[in-house]
């Protein structure tokens, strides 16, 4: 496997051409010094609606973003073991004894602070100078309308030629209930919902690009069912716009994956049909396209044991039949694929229904693996923060255009006592440095640079990237 983070081998010798060689590798790294220096002043990078930055700005457009924020909120302890008497007296309140019991009870006193209420909304169209483009991770976030923002388990799509992007996501805008007593809390299939912006932070509500079945009990989308975490790509050859979505029945045992197309980004998608994935069950799923126009499903299968990659057929409406097990063994779910200078990377979550776990960045240099686990992605907050991913469970990771190495980092905050109040927690994501838990060393040098996820309250993107093109 080539590694292009590989330290330089000892040199061996004697003591003479030991120092030429010395000499020979300190003139090499002041020539790559200087080069690194020349390409940081000149080298140009185009971004979205053609505003140029400076390369060698990237340091300071990510200072801010990779700033390291601690949040130091207080949940006091469960009480201790009660006297016999007082156990007599009165039965013991049924009170949540971890901070994730605390997070998923809809009743507790630190409620606000998971799920602070509408009065502190984002809203765009209302927003003060003071706050305007800043993402509150957690907040409610209102569209152009001034509803509450439906796309949950979503993705974003640039497209180019319209220089917008449209996300896509569940409409979970219904009531929450359980199909039965031992069921997972669920909303009916409404629909996958678009929204479109210039800006990433003005949503404007594109309506239902994929509805819902109504009457007819025997169609995928038929309202009792499940639709989960749609994503959509473009594919140039067709010129359409093809959406993956895990599609399953109330109790998950359906297990697959469904398509749909349509002509234009914001529907009406034409439902095609839904099947398991190279003949395995396929829960969480997403899909990535690569540069070269390939594309791929990811998918957790074998009971959410391990995921499967794969390929997509030219058109996008099908795998083809290669596929890959991957993190075998390790129960991961809500995979989110980018790639960065050549290398792919992913974040996943584990597997706790609704309540929110600890994230895992993985890495691979070839897509169809193998992937190595390098760690938490979590920076800042602290330790319960870290350990439950912000309390929030990834989606989709896009890139910024005009910050090579940087982007936003997409996760779904549910709120399983009513999922139509789930939030959302977006964050910048960076590449850099070295991995904190290689698996693999080459020349004792870690294969992987870190991926950091940075915890902010309140964060913006950096100045002059999208304000001129709204
Ligand atoms: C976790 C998954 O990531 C979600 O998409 C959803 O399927 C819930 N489980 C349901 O419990």
């Amino acid at each position: 496997m080539g590694n292009k983070y590989r330290k330089p081998t000892t040199l061996h010798g004697d003591a003479g051409s030991r120092c030429s060689l010395s000499v020979v590798v300190w003139c090499l790294v002041g020539c790559v010094v200087m080069l690194h220096f020349y390409s940081l002043l000149f080298d140009r990078n185009e971004v979205g609606g053609g505003i140029q930055v400076r390369l060698n700005s990237r340091l300071s457009l990510t200072r801010e973003l990779e700033k390291i924020e601690e949040e130091s909120f207080f949940i006091p302890p469960p009480r201790g073991k009660r006297s016999p008497r007082a156990v007599k007296r009165k039965p013991k309140p049924k009170r949540p004894t971890t901070i994730i019991e605390e997070f998923l009870d809809e009743n507790s006193q630190f409620r606000h602070l998971f799920f602070p209420d509408r009065s502190t909304a984002i809203d765009p169209m209302k927003m003060t100078e003071n706050d305007d483009l800043y993402f509150y991770p957690g907040r409610m976030w209102l569209d152009t309308n001034g509803d509450p923002i439906q796309a949950h388990g979503g993705g974003i799509l640039y497209v180019e030629r319209l220089k917008t992007y449209y996300w896509y996501g569940e409409n979970k805008d219904g009531p929450t209930y359980h199909a039965h007593k031992r069921a997972a809390a669920r909303v009916d299939v409404i629909g996958v919902n678009c929204y479109s912006s210039k800006d990433l932070w003005t949503w404007k509500n594109e309506g239902i690009v994929l509805a819902g079945e109504q009457a007819n009990l025997t169609h995928d989308l038929y309202k009792l069912n499940v639709l989960e975490r749609p994503k959509v790509i473009y594919n140039d050859k067709t010129g359409k716009y093809v959406m993956w979505m895990h599609i399953d029945d109330a109790n998950y045992t359906k297990a697959s994956v469904g398509i749909a197309i349509s002509e234009t980004p914001t529907g009406p998608f034409e439902y095609l049909y839904s099947k398991q994935p190279h003949g395995f069950d396929s829960r969480d799923m997403t899909i990535f396209k690569d540069d070269n126009g390939m594309a791929y499903l990811i998918y957790s299968s074998e009971d959410n044991s391990e995921l499967h990659i794969g390929p997509l057929t030219a058109d996008y409406l099908g795998v083809t039949h290669e596929m890959r097990r991957i993190m075998v063994g390790q129960h991961r779910e809500a995979p989110a694929l980018f790639k960065y200078q050549g290398t792919y990377y992913m974040i996943t979550s584990g597997c706790s229904g609704w309540a929110p776990n600890e994230a895992l960045a993985h890495a691979a240099e070839s897509i169809m693996g193998p992937w190595e686990t390098m760690g938490n992605p979590c920076i800042g907050g602290n330790r319960i923060f870290r350990h439950t991913t912000f309390f929030a469970q990834s989606t989709f990771v896009l890139p910024l255009q005009g910050i090579p190495g940087s982007f936003i980092f997409m996760a779904d905050r549910w709120n399983p006592a009513e999922l139509r109040d789930s939030r959302y927690v977006w964050l910048p994501l960076t590449i850099g440095g070295a991995a904190d838990k290689p698996l693999e060393y080459n020349f004792r040098f870690p294969l992987w640079s870190r991926v950091s996820i940075y915890w902010h309250r309140k964060w913006r993107l950096p100045d002059g990237l999208w304000i001129d093109q709204r």
